[in-house]
């Protein structure tokens, strides 16, 4: 009955901005589809995997538009960017993140990605300089014991045919977050770990599933439903997770800052990791409450730990689908290493550029943030169109990476034109795998450093195979597999 009544609430909301929708003559091109009344909804139904398949499609046609489309859920017009000067013009001149951003903020509250314009301009400043390159440099024999470990795990799999390897890779990454951004061992702590990380899962899918209900849109109604009530579930395990970080840290900060107010005051702005950071700016200049600190961990826990693993994983797919990809990278790693199983180092790292590459390519053809969204808080006049007010407008990287500018081999998987600037689109923002604009990720070279150094130690050892031409993905925020992502590996026979 309730929905009922609410369905035609929202229908006849629905009729009335439905006449007074383009008043603007110089509005982008309407995705095609597109129903009286209820716009694009219908294309928005079904589950997180044709959903995927819908925004690919809307991608594309967008692509085709010219860079710039405007849908409609019901009464509502949003905007689909795919063209990348604009979707850099956009990102810098709208840094509040949009209304769809709410959904995130009963677990990530005021934190960098979800917090409002006011809140993040004072806040990522203050937090920037915990990722300075000083810092990172710090953390790389954390990154080689955590490779280390992961290539040990995987032992167990070895010539046993395909498994799936995003499981082991997310549980590493999660701990190494902990033990570098965080300074906190929770490798004895698996049991919370596993529970985190599967609570973050069905999180993510709650909150899609959300955004593909439009009447869940409203508190008001979101509140009683079922949904919320498995919301709220998640939302223990996960906030027990970033308390009891907080609570271990917190009680070792106080004991160190006692035993360090005996000895002499250490001259000149010393570099903190995050951690350290956070707990002095709150407890020393009050910078952050009680929320906001949790905010920021809750935030960079997820941030940290769910996309380097994401990429991981479809990188290892990747390369072990393209035979000579692998050959290179073992050629690369050859010369740096020949034989030696000795850790990485900063130099190594600057030397594997051929792994780069292959990261970023496969962040080009995988992006795990398909599609970001501002709200719109001024007129946006762009080449062909303008864009009006106060709308939602989506940022599509998936759109972005597959523009004509990128050359004919566009869906190709080929790391090789990442090593040659002539063939490189000119454009600096061709290529969004870690946001656009200002609002960017604050943890882009702590996720290069450490991916470079995890895949470096697991293809010394490893020989990887798989297809990801059959895997099948699903967009649940962020991009993920559901099937067909599974990988076999063997040991890798040394040259000579
Ligand atoms: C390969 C790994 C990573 C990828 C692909 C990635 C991608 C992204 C993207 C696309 C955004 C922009 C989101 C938006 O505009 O809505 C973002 C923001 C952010 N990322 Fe990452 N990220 C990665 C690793 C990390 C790591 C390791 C950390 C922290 C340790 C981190 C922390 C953040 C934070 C705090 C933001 C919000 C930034 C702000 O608005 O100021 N990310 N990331
Ligand atoms: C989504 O629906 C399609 C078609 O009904 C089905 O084949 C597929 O298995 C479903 N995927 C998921 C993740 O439930
Ligand atoms: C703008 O319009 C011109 C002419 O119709 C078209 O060729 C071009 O692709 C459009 N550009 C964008 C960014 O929409
Ligand atoms: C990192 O910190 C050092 C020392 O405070 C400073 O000189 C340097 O400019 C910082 N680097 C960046 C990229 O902020
Ligand atoms: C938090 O997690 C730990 C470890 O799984 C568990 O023992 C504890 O009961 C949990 N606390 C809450 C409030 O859920
Ligand atoms: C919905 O519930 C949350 C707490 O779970 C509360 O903070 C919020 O005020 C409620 N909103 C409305 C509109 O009832």
């Amino acid at each position: 009955m309730w929905s009922v009544t609410l369905v035609l609430v929202f229908l006849s909301c629905g009729i009335l901005a439905w006449r007074r929708r383009n008043r603007n003559k110089d509005e982008p091109p309407p995705l095609p589809g597109a129903l009286p009344l209820i716009g694009h909804i219908h294309l928005l139904l079904g589950n997180s995997s044709q959903l995927w398949n819908t925004i690919k499609t809307m991608c594309y046609q967008t692509l085709n538009a010219g860079g710039v489309t405007s849908g409609y859920i019901g009464p509502r017009t949003l905007y689909l960017v795919t063209d990348p000067d604009n979707c850099l013009k956009i990102a810098n001149i709208c840094l509040q993140k949009d209304s769809f951003y709410k959904f995130l903020k009963p677990w990530l509250g005021e934190g960098l990605l979800t917090g409002d314009l006011q809140i993040w301009k004072v806040h990522r400043k203050l937090l920037n300089p915990a990722f300075n390159q000083t810092i990172l440099d710090g953390f790389i024999d954390v990154h080689n014991r955590q490779a280390r470990r992961l290539v040990k795990d995987l032992q167990v799999e070895v010539d046993k045919g395909p498994f799936d390897h995003f499981t082991y890779i997310l549980l590493n990454v999660l701990e190494t977050t902990c033990l570098t951004v965080m300074a906190v061992d929770f490798s004895d702590e698996s049991l919370l770990n596993s529970e985190y990380v599967h609570a973050a899962e069905d999180m993510l899918e709650y909150i899609m599933e959300r955004f593909q209900k439009p009447w869940l849109h409203s508190d008001v109604v979101f509140n009683w439903s079922s949904l919320k009530r498995m919301q709220d579930e998640c939302l223990k395990i996960l906030h027990n997770m970033s308390n009891t970080v907080l609570k271990k840290r917190k009680a070792e900060y106080l004991y160190n800052k006692q035993c360090k107010e005996t000895e002499d005051t250490i001259k000149g702005p010393k570099l903190q990791t995050f951690m350290d950071l956070l707990l002095e700016l709150a407890i020393e200049k009050g910078a952050f409450n009680d929320r906001e600190i949790r905010d920021h961990v809750d935030t960079i826990l997820i941030g940290g730990h769910d996309t380097s693993a994401s990429v991981l994983m479809y990188t290892m797919l990747l390369v072990g689908s393209y035979h000579e990809v692998q050959e290179n990278i073992y050629e690369e790693l050859d010369n740096v290493f020949g034989n030696e199983d000795r850790d990485v180092t900063k130099q190594d790292l600057s030397q594997l550029v051929y792994l780069e590459a292959v990261l970023k390519e496969s962040m080009r053809i995988y992006p795990i943030a398909p599609i970001i969204a501002r709200k719109l808080h001024q007129d946006i006049k762009l080449r062909n169109c303008t864009l009006t007010k106060g709308r939602t407008c989506f940022l599509a990287a998936y759109g972005v990476h597959r523009h004509p500018m990128w050359g004919p081999d566009v869906e190709e998987f080929k790391p090789e034109r990442w090593l040659d600037f002539e063939t490189l689109p000119k454009c600096p923002a061709a290529f969004a795998g870690f946001g656009m604009g200002r609002r960017f990720c604050i943890g882009k070279t702590y996720a290069m450093m450490a991916m470079k150094t995890t895949l470096a130690h697991v293809f010394r050892r490893y020989r990887v195979s798989g297809s990801h031409l059959s895997m099948v993905t699903k967009m649940e925020i962020m991009l993920k597999p559901v099937s067909g992502h599974h990988v076999a590996i063997e040991i890798r026979k040394n040259k000579t």
